[in-house]
């Protein structure tokens, strides 16, 4: 019987650790939607798609910048191999197995992010400065971010 409940507990130790876990693939998820939305926007802004709207400029840049802060802290060893629910794009292994060239990746994107700051004020230095954090998004997806199915 005492052996049923400390089984029982332990398993409902696993449970609430894999939860947190998944929580912390699904906030890097959200993060890096919200990077999508706002890259997507200051693109058409770039190419005068969209009329330049300089609060959207400052609250993409620093959503980019809580970004940069962020990234250090969502990939712990417990994450490895887990997945978003909904999702089309997952981590890929090379973020444990390469970790200091993961953790280059993430000071580059924040040092663009950096040098964009305060710089922005019309279309010409918004092309000027989006061009290199665009840049080091892709950089760090071509290695860290795998295609699902
Ligand atoms: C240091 C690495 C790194 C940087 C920098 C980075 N990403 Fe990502 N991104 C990832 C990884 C890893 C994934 C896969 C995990 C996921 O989808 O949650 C991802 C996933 C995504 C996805 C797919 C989300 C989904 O699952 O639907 C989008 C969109 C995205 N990133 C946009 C961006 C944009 C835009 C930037 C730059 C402003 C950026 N990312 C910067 C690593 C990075």
């Amino acid at each position: 019987m005492l052996r049923t409940f400390v089984v029982a507990g332990a398993l409902l130790l696993s449970v609430s650790a894999v939860v947190a876990q998944q929580d912390i693939v699904d906030k890097t998820q959200k993060l890096m939607k919200d990077n999508g939305r706002n890259a997507m926007l200051l693109g058409a802004m770039a190419k005068g798609d969209k009329p330049y709207d300089q609060a959207a400029v400052d609250a993409a840049l620093k959503q980019f910048d809580e970004t940069a802060k962020e990234l250090p802290k969502l990939f712990p060893a417990s994450v490895k191999g887990l997945k978003a629910f909904d999702s089309k794009y997952s981590s890929s292994p090379k973020i444990w197995d390469e970790r200091a060239k993961f953790d280059a990746e993430i000071a580059d994107f924040a040092k663009a992010v950096n040098a964009a700051q305060g710089k922005i004020k019309d279309v010409d230095t918004l092309k000027a400065s989006f061009q290199p954090i665009g840049k080091q998004c892709g950089s760090c997806h071509e290695t860290f971010r795998l295609k699902d199915g």
